[in-house]
Protein backbone atom coordinates (compact mmCIF):
# COMPACT_ATOMS: atom_id res chain seq x y z
CA UNK A 1 0.00 0.00 0.00
CA UNK A 2 1.27 3.48 -1.23
CA UNK A 3 1.15 6.67 0.55
CA UNK A 4 -0.61 8.53 2.17
CA UNK A 5 -1.09 4.78 3.97
CA UNK A 6 2.50 4.02 4.06
CA UNK A 7 4.84 6.67 5.61
CA UNK A 8 8.65 5.23 6.06
CA UNK A 9 9.20 8.53 8.04
CA UNK A 10 7.37 7.53 10.56
CA UNK A 11 9.58 5.04 12.46
CA UNK A 12 12.31 8.01 11.61
CA UNK A 13 10.47 10.24 14.08
CA UNK A 14 12.68 9.65 17.40
CA UNK A 15 16.08 8.41 18.07
CA UNK A 16 14.69 5.09 20.16
CA UNK A 17 12.66 4.65 16.77
CA UNK A 18 15.31 4.36 14.59
CA UNK A 19 17.35 2.30 16.91
CA UNK A 20 14.99 -0.09 16.82
CA UNK A 21 14.82 -0.62 13.34
CA UNK A 22 18.28 -0.03 12.60
CA UNK A 23 19.53 -2.60 10.32
CA UNK A 24 23.24 -2.52 10.49
CA UNK A 25 25.24 -2.33 13.89
CA UNK A 26 28.81 -0.85 13.95
CA UNK A 27 30.50 -1.98 17.12
CA UNK A 28 33.96 -2.07 18.39
CA UNK A 29 33.67 -5.78 18.52
CA UNK A 30 34.14 -5.53 14.81
CA UNK A 31 37.06 -3.46 14.62
CA UNK A 32 40.83 -4.58 14.21
CA UNK A 33 43.87 -1.96 14.73
CA UNK A 34 47.16 -1.83 12.51
CA UNK A 35 50.27 -0.82 14.19
CA UNK A 36 53.44 0.18 12.75
CA UNK A 37 56.35 -2.10 14.70
CA UNK A 38 59.84 -0.69 14.20
CA UNK A 39 62.78 -2.82 14.57
CA UNK A 40 64.96 -0.01 16.30
CA UNK A 41 64.03 3.71 17.43
CA UNK A 42 62.40 5.49 20.03
CA UNK A 43 59.22 4.41 21.91
CA UNK A 44 56.49 6.92 19.82
CA UNK A 45 57.36 8.79 16.60
CA UNK A 46 54.30 10.16 15.09
CA UNK A 47 53.79 8.88 11.26
CA UNK A 48 53.23 12.51 9.16
CA UNK A 49 50.90 10.56 6.60
CA UNK A 50 48.75 9.38 9.07
CA UNK A 51 48.00 11.89 11.32
CA UNK A 52 47.21 10.00 15.09
CA UNK A 53 48.99 6.98 14.27
CA UNK A 54 53.08 6.45 15.13
CA UNK A 55 55.78 4.40 14.74
CA UNK A 56 55.84 2.22 17.93
CA UNK A 57 59.01 0.48 19.19
CA UNK A 58 58.16 -3.01 20.80
CA UNK A 59 57.53 -1.57 24.22
CA UNK A 60 55.71 1.40 22.13
CA UNK A 61 53.66 -1.57 20.95
CA UNK A 62 52.92 -3.40 24.09
CA UNK A 63 51.85 0.09 25.26
CA UNK A 64 49.64 0.74 22.19
CA UNK A 65 48.52 -2.99 22.09
CA UNK A 66 47.31 -1.99 25.62
CA UNK A 67 45.18 1.07 25.26
CA UNK A 68 43.63 -0.57 22.18
CA UNK A 69 42.84 -3.99 24.86
CA UNK A 70 41.42 -1.02 27.41
CA UNK A 71 39.32 0.64 24.52
CA UNK A 72 37.44 -2.82 24.29
CA UNK A 73 39.18 -3.53 20.57
CA UNK A 74 39.29 -7.22 20.01
CA UNK A 75 42.40 -7.21 17.56
CA UNK A 76 45.51 -5.48 16.31
CA UNK A 77 47.20 -6.19 12.81
CA UNK A 78 50.98 -5.93 13.05
CA UNK A 79 53.29 -4.40 10.03
CA UNK A 80 57.14 -4.64 11.10
CA UNK A 81 59.87 -2.23 9.62
CA UNK A 82 63.10 -4.00 9.97
CA UNK A 83 66.82 -2.80 11.07
CA UNK A 84 67.85 -4.32 7.98
CA UNK A 85 66.39 -5.28 4.04
CA UNK A 86 67.68 -7.86 1.71
CA UNK A 87 67.39 -9.09 -2.10
CA UNK A 88 64.93 -12.16 -0.35
CA UNK A 89 63.29 -9.89 2.77
CA UNK A 90 64.58 -12.88 4.87
CA UNK A 91 63.41 -10.22 8.29
CA UNK A 92 60.06 -11.87 7.48
CA UNK A 93 61.00 -15.01 8.74
CA UNK A 94 63.31 -14.88 11.52
CA UNK A 95 62.26 -15.86 15.03
CA UNK A 96 64.10 -12.26 16.13
CA UNK A 97 62.47 -10.14 13.42
CA UNK A 98 60.44 -7.17 14.39
CA UNK A 99 56.66 -8.54 13.99
CA UNK A 100 57.70 -12.44 15.96
CA UNK A 101 59.34 -9.89 19.15
CA UNK A 102 56.42 -7.70 19.08
CA UNK A 103 53.92 -10.66 18.87
CA UNK A 104 55.68 -12.19 21.78
CA UNK A 105 55.62 -9.54 23.59
CA UNK A 106 51.91 -7.95 22.97
CA UNK A 107 50.71 -11.85 23.86
CA UNK A 108 52.84 -11.78 27.08
CA UNK A 109 51.21 -8.65 28.30
CA UNK A 110 47.49 -8.88 26.88
CA UNK A 111 46.97 -12.52 26.37
CA UNK A 112 43.27 -11.75 25.55
CA UNK A 113 44.45 -9.00 22.58
CA UNK A 114 44.21 -11.07 19.37
CA UNK A 115 47.45 -10.31 17.48
CA UNK A 116 46.83 -10.87 13.40
CA UNK A 117 50.57 -10.76 11.90
CA UNK A 118 50.33 -8.89 8.06
CA UNK A 119 52.38 -11.26 6.29
CA UNK A 120 54.06 -9.72 2.89
CA UNK A 121 57.53 -9.36 2.39
CA UNK A 122 57.46 -6.03 0.66
CA UNK A 123 58.60 -4.10 4.17
CA UNK A 124 61.52 -6.82 4.33
CA UNK A 125 63.34 -6.83 1.11
CA UNK A 126 65.56 -3.76 -0.58
CA UNK A 127 63.26 -3.49 -4.15
CA UNK A 128 60.15 -3.31 -2.30
CA UNK A 129 58.11 -6.04 -4.01
CA UNK A 130 56.17 -8.51 -2.17
CA UNK A 131 57.92 -11.09 -2.88
CA UNK A 132 61.55 -12.49 -4.68
CA UNK A 133 62.56 -11.21 -8.13
CA UNK A 134 63.46 -13.16 -10.96
CA UNK A 135 66.49 -11.94 -13.43
CA UNK A 136 64.18 -10.37 -15.93
CA UNK A 137 62.86 -8.31 -12.52
CA UNK A 138 59.18 -10.13 -12.27
CA UNK A 139 58.10 -11.28 -9.36
CA UNK A 140 58.67 -15.06 -9.02
CA UNK A 141 55.35 -16.65 -7.18
CA UNK A 142 56.66 -19.80 -7.22
CA UNK A 143 59.74 -19.28 -5.30
CA UNK A 144 57.90 -16.42 -2.98
CA UNK A 145 55.51 -19.39 -1.69
CA UNK A 146 58.43 -21.45 -0.42
CA UNK A 147 59.28 -17.73 2.01
CA UNK A 148 56.09 -16.27 2.83
CA UNK A 149 55.25 -20.29 4.46
CA UNK A 150 58.29 -19.35 6.34
CA UNK A 151 57.05 -16.57 7.38
CA UNK A 152 53.79 -17.69 8.54
CA UNK A 153 55.32 -20.69 10.93
CA UNK A 154 57.57 -17.89 11.98
CA UNK A 155 54.78 -15.67 12.97
CA UNK A 156 52.32 -18.55 14.10
CA UNK A 157 55.21 -19.89 16.23
CA UNK A 158 55.70 -16.68 17.99
CA UNK A 159 51.89 -16.85 18.91
CA UNK A 160 50.08 -14.88 16.36
CA UNK A 161 46.56 -15.29 16.51
CA UNK A 162 46.00 -15.35 12.33
CA UNK A 163 48.05 -14.64 9.49
CA UNK A 164 47.03 -12.01 7.04
CA UNK A 165 48.86 -12.75 3.44
CA UNK A 166 48.85 -9.79 1.96
CA UNK A 167 50.91 -10.38 -1.15
CA UNK A 168 48.62 -11.48 -3.70
CA UNK A 169 50.40 -14.63 -5.41
CA UNK A 170 48.70 -17.28 -6.77
CA UNK A 171 48.25 -20.14 -4.47
CA UNK A 172 50.06 -18.73 -1.34
CA UNK A 173 46.70 -20.06 0.96
CA UNK A 174 47.61 -23.34 0.14
CA UNK A 175 50.97 -23.16 0.56
CA UNK A 176 50.26 -21.39 3.93
CA UNK A 177 47.98 -24.17 5.46
CA UNK A 178 50.23 -26.99 4.57
CA UNK A 179 53.35 -25.22 6.40
CA UNK A 180 51.27 -24.41 9.20
CA UNK A 181 49.67 -28.29 9.39
CA UNK A 182 53.06 -29.60 9.07
CA UNK A 183 54.24 -27.51 11.53
CA UNK A 184 51.67 -28.75 13.86
CA UNK A 185 49.62 -25.02 13.84
CA UNK A 186 46.41 -26.40 12.79
CA UNK A 187 44.24 -24.21 15.06
CA UNK A 188 45.82 -20.80 13.41
CA UNK A 189 43.38 -19.26 10.97
CA UNK A 190 44.42 -17.53 7.55
CA UNK A 191 42.90 -14.14 6.78
CA UNK A 192 43.49 -13.73 3.48
CA UNK A 193 43.72 -10.60 1.72
CA UNK A 194 41.72 -11.98 -1.38
CA UNK A 195 40.87 -9.28 -3.67
CA UNK A 196 43.76 -6.49 -2.87
CA UNK A 197 43.17 -4.27 -6.10
CA UNK A 198 46.82 -2.06 -7.16
CA UNK A 199 45.10 0.67 -5.25
CA UNK A 200 46.28 4.38 -5.12
CA UNK A 201 44.84 4.91 -1.67
CA UNK A 202 47.68 2.78 -0.13
CA UNK A 203 49.91 5.92 -0.40
CA UNK A 204 50.46 6.64 2.92
CA UNK A 205 51.06 3.07 4.13
CA UNK A 206 53.95 2.70 1.83
CA UNK A 207 55.57 5.69 3.08
CA UNK A 208 54.79 4.50 6.58
CA UNK A 209 56.00 1.06 5.94
CA UNK A 210 58.91 1.91 3.95
CA UNK A 211 57.53 0.09 1.57
CA UNK A 212 57.26 1.18 -1.65
CA UNK A 213 58.85 -0.85 -5.24
CA UNK A 214 61.81 0.76 -5.83
CA UNK A 215 61.27 0.13 -9.60
CA UNK A 216 57.62 -0.53 -10.90
CA UNK A 217 54.58 -0.56 -9.57
CA UNK A 218 52.20 -3.62 -8.05
CA UNK A 219 50.28 -4.29 -11.22
CA UNK A 220 51.42 -7.57 -12.41
CA UNK A 221 49.95 -9.00 -8.63
CA UNK A 222 47.86 -7.18 -7.16
CA UNK A 223 44.15 -6.50 -9.44
CA UNK A 224 42.97 -4.04 -11.78
CA UNK A 225 40.67 -1.57 -10.23
CA UNK A 226 38.24 -2.36 -12.89
CA UNK A 227 37.73 -5.94 -12.17
CA UNK A 228 35.03 -7.73 -10.34
CA UNK A 229 33.71 -10.81 -11.65
CA UNK A 230 38.11 -11.80 -11.23
CA UNK A 231 37.75 -10.67 -7.32
CA UNK A 232 35.30 -13.44 -7.05
CA UNK A 233 37.51 -15.73 -8.27
CA UNK A 234 40.39 -14.61 -6.20
CA UNK A 235 38.10 -15.27 -3.25
CA UNK A 236 36.72 -18.64 -4.15
CA UNK A 237 39.95 -19.98 -4.55
CA UNK A 238 41.40 -18.89 -1.64
CA UNK A 239 38.25 -20.35 0.34
CA UNK A 240 39.19 -23.44 -1.65
CA UNK A 241 42.76 -23.38 -0.59
CA UNK A 242 41.43 -23.02 3.13
CA UNK A 243 41.66 -19.23 3.91
CA UNK A 244 39.08 -18.70 7.18
CA UNK A 245 38.29 -14.93 6.50
CA UNK A 246 38.56 -13.49 2.91
CA UNK A 247 39.46 -10.00 2.51
CA UNK A 248 38.69 -7.17 0.28
CA UNK A 249 40.96 -4.05 0.37
CA UNK A 250 40.40 -1.19 -0.18
CA UNK A 251 37.06 -1.05 1.65
CA UNK A 252 34.87 2.05 0.40
CA UNK A 253 35.79 2.53 -3.52
CA UNK A 254 35.18 -1.57 -3.55
CA UNK A 255 31.51 -1.86 -1.72
CA UNK A 256 30.28 -3.37 -4.14
CA UNK A 257 33.19 -6.25 -4.36
CA UNK A 258 32.34 -6.27 -0.17
CA UNK A 259 28.58 -7.33 -1.02
CA UNK A 260 29.38 -9.59 -3.77
CA UNK A 261 32.34 -11.64 -2.12
CA UNK A 262 30.18 -11.92 0.97
CA UNK A 263 26.91 -13.05 -1.21
CA UNK A 264 28.93 -15.81 -3.42
CA UNK A 265 30.86 -17.42 -0.82
CA UNK A 266 28.89 -16.82 2.70
CA UNK A 267 32.46 -16.86 4.12
CA UNK A 268 33.31 -14.43 7.13
CA UNK A 269 34.32 -10.83 5.22
CA UNK A 270 36.98 -8.51 6.25
CA UNK A 271 37.25 -5.03 4.60
CA UNK A 272 40.61 -3.14 5.19
CA UNK A 273 39.56 0.52 5.16
CA UNK A 274 43.26 1.50 4.31
CA UNK A 275 45.67 4.14 4.53
CA UNK A 276 44.41 6.82 2.06
CA UNK A 277 40.83 6.24 3.00
CA UNK A 278 42.32 7.52 6.44
CA UNK A 279 44.28 10.02 5.23
CA UNK A 280 41.52 11.50 3.31
CA UNK A 281 39.25 11.67 6.31
CA UNK A 282 41.94 13.18 8.34
CA UNK A 283 42.40 15.88 5.70
CA UNK A 284 39.67 16.92 5.30
CA UNK A 285 38.43 17.03 8.91
CA UNK A 286 41.76 18.84 9.98
CA UNK A 287 40.65 21.85 7.13
CA UNK A 288 37.05 21.90 9.06
CA UNK A 289 35.60 20.74 6.06
CA UNK A 290 33.46 17.72 8.08
CA UNK A 291 33.26 16.35 10.66
CA UNK A 292 34.81 13.82 11.25
CA UNK A 293 33.09 11.97 14.33
CA UNK A 294 29.89 11.79 12.00
CA UNK A 295 31.52 10.92 8.45
CA UNK A 296 33.59 8.59 10.07
CA UNK A 297 30.76 6.20 11.66
CA UNK A 298 29.45 6.86 8.56
CA UNK A 299 31.67 5.35 6.45
CA UNK A 300 32.89 2.62 8.57
CA UNK A 301 28.44 1.97 8.90
CA UNK A 302 28.56 1.81 4.96
CA UNK A 303 31.48 -0.96 5.02
CA UNK A 304 29.66 -3.11 7.74
CA UNK A 305 26.69 -2.57 5.85
CA UNK A 306 28.12 -3.48 1.98
CA UNK A 307 28.98 -7.04 3.99
CA UNK A 308 31.99 -7.21 6.12
CA UNK A 309 32.07 -8.73 9.33
CA UNK A 310 35.52 -7.27 10.25
CA UNK A 311 36.64 -3.88 9.40
CA UNK A 312 40.40 -3.15 9.66
CA UNK A 313 40.91 0.44 9.74
CA UNK A 314 43.17 3.34 11.19
CA UNK A 315 40.21 4.97 12.94
CA UNK A 316 39.49 2.22 15.74
CA UNK A 317 40.91 4.04 18.91
CA UNK A 318 38.89 6.93 17.98
CA UNK A 319 35.58 4.68 16.81
CA UNK A 320 36.13 2.92 20.02
CA UNK A 321 35.89 5.86 22.36
CA UNK A 322 33.14 7.51 20.09
CA UNK A 323 30.73 4.51 20.26
C1 LIG B 1 51.70 -4.99 1.99
C2 LIG B 1 50.53 -4.19 2.37
C3 LIG B 1 50.09 -2.94 1.86
C4 LIG B 1 49.02 -2.55 2.66
C5 LIG B 1 48.81 -3.57 3.59
N1 LIG B 1 49.73 -4.58 3.36
C6 LIG B 1 50.64 -2.05 0.83
C7 LIG B 1 50.84 -2.47 -0.55
O1 LIG B 1 50.34 -3.49 -1.02
O2 LIG B 1 51.58 -1.74 -1.21
C8 LIG B 1 48.27 -1.25 2.55
C9 LIG B 1 47.55 -0.84 3.78
C10 LIG B 1 47.11 0.58 3.80
O3 LIG B 1 47.23 1.33 2.82
O4 LIG B 1 46.63 0.98 4.87
N2 LIG B 1 51.64 -5.72 0.85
Amino acid sequence: MAFPATRLRRLRQTGVLRGLVRETELSVAHLVYPMFVVAAGPRRTPIPELPGIDHLSIDGAVEEAGIAHALGIPAVLLFGLPASKDAEGSGAWDEEGVVQLATRAIKAAHPDLLVFTDLCLCEYTSHGHCGVLRADGVVDNDATLELLARTAVAQAEAGADAVAPSDMMDGRVGALRAALDDHGLTETPIVAYSAKYASAFYGPFRVAADSAPATGDRRGYQMDPANALEALREAKLDAEEGADVLMVKPALPYLDIIRRVKEATGMPVAAYNVSGEYAMLKAAAAQGLLDERAAVLEALTGIRRAGADIIITYHAKDVAQWL
